[in-house]
């Protein structure tokens, strides 16, 4: 068996002999330098791609940001096919992961029915079975969630008055409040790991949010008419891929009201005015108010996805 990283991105087609739901994003991803051949491995036997590993950032030049990618041949028997996508992943994240640096969370998509389903299963727990044998544990497993043309949007909401985002620090201050008591696993393993809620709101932002080419006006911040209170925000954008609302948030003191279907719908709608194709979203599926917001506003959920992360050492 040989392990290596693609020579070059001609090499994309020997790559994509295994497949996987973001195989279509791949080229895009080597032309604009969010991901690299040095980043995506293969193990072979002769001309047979019996396992593939990949890793991705948010823009060229970056470090690796997530493991996304990590596929094993269906047909090898089991206990073959751990030990192929053992030896892969551990050979390929000695070179890709930077020395004493924590190895990126691994994402993977999932059909939202995928435990029913036997051959599905098979194929997630044999790679998740992999990462875990790595030292990866579950986080968490989440929603993934669109909105589609030609739903109804709600009127604009009689008790919230809108306005932009001013700056950074105008954001950062409302997320550190909103990660308070926050159900989203992510947030929670943040502060887990010793960051405060300023710092985690900074970590998020500035991974995330500060790459966005989206118009600044279109985050949104949500306050009580009269006083002008900050009740929550709501970060529209369009990442490289999708127009998705990427945060949305309401702070503590506001929480029970019902306020998150006022501020879903505002930045719904400033989408929805683009003319946009889809709108996508994500959420924890233990984020039940969350969730059921985005269910209330009509966004579908047509896929999961699981999340495994290996613990700074
Ligand atoms: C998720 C969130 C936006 C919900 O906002 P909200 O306006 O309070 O939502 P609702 O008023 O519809 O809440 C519905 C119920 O869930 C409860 N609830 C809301 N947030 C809660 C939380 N963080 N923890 C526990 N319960 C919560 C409410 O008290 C209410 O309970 P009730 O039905 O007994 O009155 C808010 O908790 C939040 O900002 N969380 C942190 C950020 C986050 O998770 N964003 C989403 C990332 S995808």
């Amino acid at each position: 068996m040989t392990l290596r990283p693609l020579a070059g991105p001609y090499e994309l087609d020997l790559f994509c002999r295994l497949s996987y739901v973001l195989d279509h994003e791949l080229a895009d991803d080597l032309a604009t330098g969010r991901r690299v051949p040095e980043w995506m491995w293969v193990a072979l036997r002769g001309e047979q791609v019996l396992a593939r590993i990949a890793w991705w950032t948010n823009a060229a030049g970056g470090a690796p940001l997530a493991l996304d990618f990590f596929d094993i041949d269906p047909g090898l028997p089991d206990e073959e096919a751990a030990e192929v996508g053992l030896r892969l992943l551990r050979t390929a994240a000695r070179q890709v992961v930077p020395a004493g640096a924590t190895s990126p969370e691994y994402g993977r998509f999932v059909p939202a029915q995928w435990r029913e389903d036997e051959a599905t299963r098979r194929v997630v727990e044999t790679v998740t079975g992999v990462v875990e044998r790595a030292g990866a544990r579950l986080l968490v497993e989440r929603l993934r969630l669109e909105w589609r043309p030609g739903t109804a949007v709600p009127e604009p909401s009689t008790r919230l008055d809108f306005r932009p985002v001013k700056d950074r620090e105008d954001l950062i201050a409302l997320m550190a409040l909103a990660i308070e008591g926050t159900l989203d696993a992510h947030g929670q393993g943040d502060l887990a790991s010793g960051l405060s809620p300023r710092e985690a709101a900074e970590k998020h932002y500035d991974e995330e949010f500060a790459a966005y080419t989206s118009p600044r006006e279109w985050w949104q911040v949500a306050q009580l008419p009269g006083t002008g209170e900050p009740v929550g925000f709501v970060v529209p954008a369009r990442n490289n891929y999708h127009h998705t609302i990427a945060y949305i948030g309401v702070v503590p003191a506001h929480r029970g009201q019902g306020y998150i279907d006022d501020i879903l719908a505002q930045g719904t709608r400033i989408l929805a005015a683009q003319d946009v194709p889809r709108i996508r979203a994500a959420t924890d599926l233990g984020n039940v108010p969350m969730a059921n917001s985005f269910e209330r506003l009509g966004y579908v959920n047509f896929e999961r996805a699981i999340n495994y992360v290996w613990d700074a050492s």
